[in-house]
C-alpha cells in the first residue's frame, strides 16, 4: 500500500465488487446526505463470490488503495465477500503502515448487531455467495454476541450473477430464487429471519419476498450499514473533520463507462456520470 496519501479531507469511499454496494450507498445517502462519496464498483472482475481469500484479498487491496490515493480517508466494503475475506487482513496487515490514520468498516458486524432483537425463534438463516458462507464470517460474528442463536446458511451462487447481467426482473430468475429459499429453509424449519448477505440481494427483493413464506423476515443491510455510520461518525470526530461534506458522488468503474451507466440507472434514481480506473498495479 502507498506510503504518500493525500492528507486533506476527502470524500468517504464504497467499493464493491459490482453494483450490489449502490443497494448500501443509497441508505448511507439518505442518512447521511451532506458528505461527499465516491463509488467504485470492481465491475470488469465481479462477480468475487466463488474466489479464494488470496484473490478477494488482493482485489479488495487494490480497490482500498485506489480509493485512499484519491483521497478517501474512510472506506466501506460495501460487499459482504470483501468483510469476510479481506476486511480483517486489511486491517490487521495493511492499515497499521499508513502514515495517517485511515479506516475501512465492513457490513457484516453492522447487520449482526440487529438480529437478537428481531428473532423470536433464534433461528436465523442466512442467504449469501459461496465465499462468504464458506468463511463462516456470519456464524463466528452472530455467536460473538448471541451464543444460543442457531445459524444456517446457503450459498446462492447464480444470484449476483443474474443481478449483473440485469436479469434481476428476467422469467427465469425466478427458479433460482425460489430453489435456494426453500433449499435454507429445509435445513432449518424454525428459522423465522433471513439475511440478505450480499449487497445485491435486495435488487431482488421482489422476488424474494415472493417465495418467502409468511411470518419469516427477510434483512436488508442498508439501513443497518447507514445507521452504523452514523453512529461511528459521531464517535470519531477526528476521522468526521476528515470526510468532506457537499453532498456529491462520484461513481468509478473498472469497466466500460457505458456499461455500468446502463446498468446502474436501472438501480438508481439520478443521472450519474461515471470515470473508469484501472486497479491493476
Ligand atoms: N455484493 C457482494 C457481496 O455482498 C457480491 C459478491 C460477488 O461479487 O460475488 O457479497
Amino acid at each position: 500500500m502507498e506510503q504518500k496519501l493525500p492528507s486533506i479531507p476527502g470524500p468517504i469511499g464504497v467499493f464493491d465488487s459490482g453494483y450490489g454496494g449502490l443497494t448500501i450507498l443509497s441508505k448511507i445517502r439518505e442518512a447521511l446526505p451532506e458528505y461527499d462519496y465516491i463509488y467504485l464498483g470492481d465491475n470488469a472482475r465481479t462477480p468475487y463470490g466463488a474466489r479464494s481469500f488470496e484473490i478477494v484479498y488482493e482485489f479488495t487491496l487494490q480497490a482500498v488503495t485506489k480509493l485512499f490515493e484519491m483521497g478517501c480517508h474512510l472506506v466501506i466494503l460495501a460487499c459482504n465477500t470483501a468483510s469476510a475475506k479481506a476486511l480483517r487482513s486489511i486491517q490487521i496487515n495493511d492499515l497499521p503502515h499508513l502514515d495517517l490514520p485511515h479506516r475501512v468498516l465492513g457490513v457484516i458486524r453492522p447487520t449482526v448487531e440487529c438480529i437478537g432483537s428481531i428473532t423470536r425463534s433464534r433461528h436465523i438463516g442466512i442467504l449469501a455467495t459461496s465465499g462468504t458462507i464458506k468463511s463462516e464470517s456470519y456464524p463466528m460474528e452472530i455467536h460473538k454476541l448471541f451464543p444460543d442463536i442457531e445459524v444456517n446458511g446457503e450459498a446462492c451462487p447464480l444470484w449476483v450473477p443474474l443481478v449483473e447481467n440485469n436479469e434481476a426482473q428476467g422469467d427465469g430468475t425466478d427458479y433460482f430464487i425460489r430453489k435456494y429459499i426453500d433449499e435454507l429453509l429445509a435445513k432449518d424449519r424454525e428459522i423465522d429471519t433471513v439475511i440478505l448477505g450480499c449487497t445485491h440481494y435486495p435488487l431482488l427483493l421482489p422476488k424474494i419476498q415472493k417465495y418467502m413464506p409468511a411470518g419469516i423476515t427477510t434483512v436488508t443491510q442498508g439501513e443497518l450499514v447507514a445507521s452504523s455510520l452514523k453512529d461511528y461518525l459521531h464517535r470519531h470526530p477526528e476521522m468526521d473533520a476528515r470526510c468532506t461534506k457537499g453532498g456529491s458522488c462520484t461513481y468509478c468503474t473498472t469497466e466500460a463507462e457505458e456499461k455500468f451507466i446502463e446498468s446502474a440507472s436501472t438501480f438508481l434514481d439520478e443521472e450519474v456520470t461515471v470515470e473508469r480506473v484501472s486497479l491493476e498495479p
